[in-house]
């Protein structure tokens, strides 16, 4: 990782209150993502990965840490910088529905994100938006198509012609076609895999899906109970995954097709996910862990170096003859 990356996350915590207790949604989570990469953030539902995206856009306050975007820390910007900022900094959710509005076209739902901000001229924002429905694989006639009108593809895409009126350097995608049939979640994923290239995007890409993460993530952050577990360059995780419950995960891929009820069925291959209101003592992983002892269920193991650029919070990382078995499974 570059000394100057587009995005810098140190130590950021974020804890809800729920039912008078604390819930640890996200606890010391850092990473860099340098421009024109993609970070892939995996783990089960609850894990926390859609409350990390909402941190990282200050759509959510952390309790803790710092966020760097550009070389600004954002816990000390303006709201009018902040603001501004909003423009480089760009979401997109698994329900494209959800955020745009029922009785808006979806051309004025792209011209108004636009407008929003005050970019360019009616006329330049129309042109611009009949430009970008094209870019994103749709006829330009769907612009006055209202949203109820279009099929769930067609509706991803525009959202993500919505996040590129506005020229962003960062898009957080949440799950973006996790409700896609398979065969449009591949277009989908080249579409945005394409779109990168050409205009030097950085993403952030959401997903429960090890296999969907694999195509576009350089690095791969995973997370279990609001935690990394592991962390590494994408082609590295998948050669020698060491967290058993990366392990789980990528054993996952191969027996679960890509549906939302599959969703509910991995969480259930090893056990349930513990509460995050009560989580478990030591290594939060312990109650599912086939390699779990006295000392797992005790201590709370801290990210050891597995490789260049690749950690683990295993107890089981510690020694060489340790590591040489687990990557010998
Ligand atoms: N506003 C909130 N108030 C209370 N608890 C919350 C809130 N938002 C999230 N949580 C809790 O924080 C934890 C992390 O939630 P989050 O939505 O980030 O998980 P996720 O990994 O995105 O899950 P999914 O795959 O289902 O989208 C969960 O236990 C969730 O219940
Ligand atoms: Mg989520």
């Amino acid at each position: 990782m570059s000394d100057n990356p587009l995005l810098r996350v140190e130590n950021i915590s974020k804890t809800f209150r729920v039912q008078g207790k604390k819930l640890h949604a996200i606890e010391n989570v850092s990473f860099t993502l340098e421009a024109g990469k993609t970070l892939g953030l995996v783990g089960e539902s609850g894990s926390g990965k859609s409350t990390l995206g909402r941190l990282v856009l200050r759509l959510l306050e952390s309790d803790k840490g710092k966020i760097f975007f550009d070389g600004a820390d954002l816990s000390k910007m303006s709201k009018e910088k902040l603001r501004a900022l909003r423009r480089d900094m760009q979401i997109i959710f698994q329900d494209p529905k959800a955020s745009l509005s029922p009785r808006m076209t979806v051309g004025d739902a792209i011209e108004d994100a636009m407008a929003i901000h005050k970019i360019g001229t009616k006329a330049s924002r129309r042109a611009r938006m009949t430009e970008l429905l094209e870019r994103v694989g749709l006829p330009s006639e769907i612009q006055y198509a209202y949203p109820h009108e279009l099929s769930g593809g067609q509706l991803q895409r525009v959202g993500i012609a919505r996040a590129l009126s506005l020229n962003p350097k960062l898009i957080i995608c949440d799950e973006p076609v996790s409700a896609l049939d398979v065969s449009i979640q591949v277009q989908v994923i080249q579409l945005l895999r394409d779109l990168q290239q050409e205009f030097n995007l950085t993403y952030i890409f959401i997903s429960h899906n090890l296999a969907v993460v694999e195509y576009l993530s350089d690095e791969i952050a995973v997370l279990y109970l609001g935690e990394v577990v592991e962390q590494a360059p994408a082609d590295e995780l998948f050669k020698t995954p060491t967290h058993p419950y990366t392990q789980v995960l990528l054993d996952s891929i191969l027996k679960i097709p890509e549906t939302p009820e599959m969703k509910q069925q991995m969480v259930s291959i090893q056990g349930e996910v513990p509460s995050p209101l009560n989580p478990p003592s030591g290594c939060t992983f312990h109650p599912r862990c086939p390699y779990a002892d006295d000392h797992c269920r005790s201590v709370k193991p801290v990210q050891s170096l597995v490789a260049d650029g690749h950690v683990a919070a295993c107890h089981r990382v510690k020694e060489p003859q340790d590591l040489l078995l687990l990557n010998a499974k």
